[in-house]
């Protein structure tokens, strides 16, 4: 899993245009997946998560645990059990914990692992081994732990060495879920307690799920807290569907006039839901229906009616509530009418690929007017697209948007490089298949 994925062969190749319509679900979400996992590995007692995503980079975090002496039961129907012992159980990985692509894995298990008094190494594939862990690295080590990795600690491989925490109070200068999670679950092993400020609210997850583990942090507006010592107690959990996953597909609908899409069972955690507003923002009509709360995070059944789309200004504000669907969203962007302008989403530069790089690249190679800026995307709407051979770069979120552009050009578009999907959506080109038949997804071996 680990490998570069140079020698991926794997391609779509689809034509346009083909609409998209019907009642579907998709797999559970990636980020409470990864949370469920672990949380549930540091708890007391059996935790029980049903609609678990068996994609790779959660199956990394399966593997990572084991490797520290968790056992986990793998049951049908995407069901496991998780047998925690709390994080005293935890003992010395024998070998180097691999994150494979999975960032969320590497950063959170670091923070778990910083509390361990022994030694772990983790790396991960060729594009994790280029994102930075600064970010980490230095509050972990501001706590008390030995974090050493390449060129300073920037990078992984990293070598942590843990134990003897003290709580503290750390200001993160970017929104990132991942180092907030980090932080905090090391925070649950320290002495006394610990904060993390951050500049605008990122998604929320580990928050809500602590408390179905019945340690409840404290918020005070972007601070969050939690104390040190506590003890989790083992819970049932339901994975939402993943609406980061679900965004392509409503994508593929909103930007077609005359389509129904329902997408049942999504996660619509409000520190998710940017692409919702923004789309509805655009004139797509966006429903939320049953409306219900799984394991504290809020769940609804989305219907999407497609519409000509108009141009919007998304700003640094929102970017944190739709930073993975900024690709998606350019599809829908070029689509529109009138210009699409997205500011404040430099993150997006040190995500599985430069994001903003490879999706106006690409993009324009389809005949989408789109190019990036320092930290966004300036596009010009009302795309003529035609098929073109693209490439993914590697990049699930990026395959999966060329995907639905894909659906919209005139003539056969090629996708290079797409078994990285299975990072998060496996059954994902199925899905297609059944959604908008006019498409005659096939995947095939190419030459490398
Ligand atoms: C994630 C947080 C985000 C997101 C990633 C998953 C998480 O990353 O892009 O796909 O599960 O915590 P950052 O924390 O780097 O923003």
């Amino acid at each position: 899993m680990t490998g570069p994925r140079l020698g991926d062969t794997r391609s779509w190749r689809l034509r346009g245009p083909a609409p998209l319509a019907g009642v579907l679900r998709v797999p559970g979400d990636k980020s409470i997946s990864h949370r469920a996992l672990l949380l549930g590995a540091m708890a007391h007692g059996t935790t029980e998560i049903s609609g678990l995503l068996q994609g790779e980079d959660c199956r990394a975090t399966m593997a990572a645990l084991r490797a520290v002496g968790v056992e986990i039961v793998e049951l049908p129907n995407d069901t496991v059990r998780v047998r925690g012992r709390g994080p005293e159980a935890w003992r010395e990985p024998e070998s180097i914990l691999d994150a494979g692509n999975s960032g969320t894995t590497l950063r959170l298990l670091a923070g778990i692992l910083a509390g361990r008094p022994f030694c772990s190494l983790l790396t991960g594939d060729e594009s994790l081994r280029r994102r930075p862990m600064r970010r980490i690295v230095d509050p972990l080590r501001a706590m008390g732990a030995t974090v050493l990795g390449r060129a300073e600690g920037g990078f992984p491989p990293l070598a942590i060495r843990g134990g003897g925490l003290r709580g503290i109070a750390w200001s993160s200068p970017v929104a990132s879920a991942q180092v907030k999670s980090a932080i905090l679950l090391a925070g649950l092993q320290a002495a006394g307690e610990t904060s993390v400020s951050e500049p605008i609210l990122s998604r929320d997850h580990t928050e809500r799920m602590l408390s179905a583990f019945g340690l409840a942090p404290r918020r005070d507006g972007t601070t969050v807290t939690v104390p040190g010592g506590g003890r989790l107690t083992a819970a049932a959990l339901a994975v939402p569907g993943d609406l980061s996953s679900a965004a392509f597909l409503l994508v593929g609908a909103a930007a077609r006039g005359g389509g129904e899409l329902c997408i049942r069972g999504v996660g619509v955690n409000p520190t998710r839901t940017g692409l919702l507003d923004v789309l509805e923002h655009m004139g797509a009509e966006v429903r939320r229906e049953h409306p219900r709360l799984a394991a504290g995070e809020p769940v609804a059944d989305l219907v999407v009616r497609g519409r000509r789309l108009r141009g919007v200004r998304v700003g640094a504000e929102l970017i944190p509530r739709l930073i993975d669907e900024v690709p998606a969203l350019a599809v829908a962007a070029a689509l529109a009418d009138g210009e699409t302008v997205i500011t404040g989403a430099a993150e997006l530069r040190v995500k599985e690929v430069d994001r903003l790089s490879a999706v106006a690249d690409e993009l324009s190679r389809m005949g989408a007017a789109i190019s990036a800026t320092q930290d966004g995307l300036c596009i010009q709407g009302d795309a003529k697209l035609r098929g073109a051979v693209v490439s993914s770069r590697g990049d699930h979120r990026m395959a999966m948007s060329l995907a639905m552009a894909a659906l919209f050009a005139e003539g056969e578009t090629v996708i290079r490089d797409v078994a990285c999907v299975n990072t998060s959506f496996p059954g994902f080109a199925h899905l297609l298949a059944d959604a908008a038949p006019a498409c005659a997804i096939r995947e095939e071996m190419v030459d490398a």
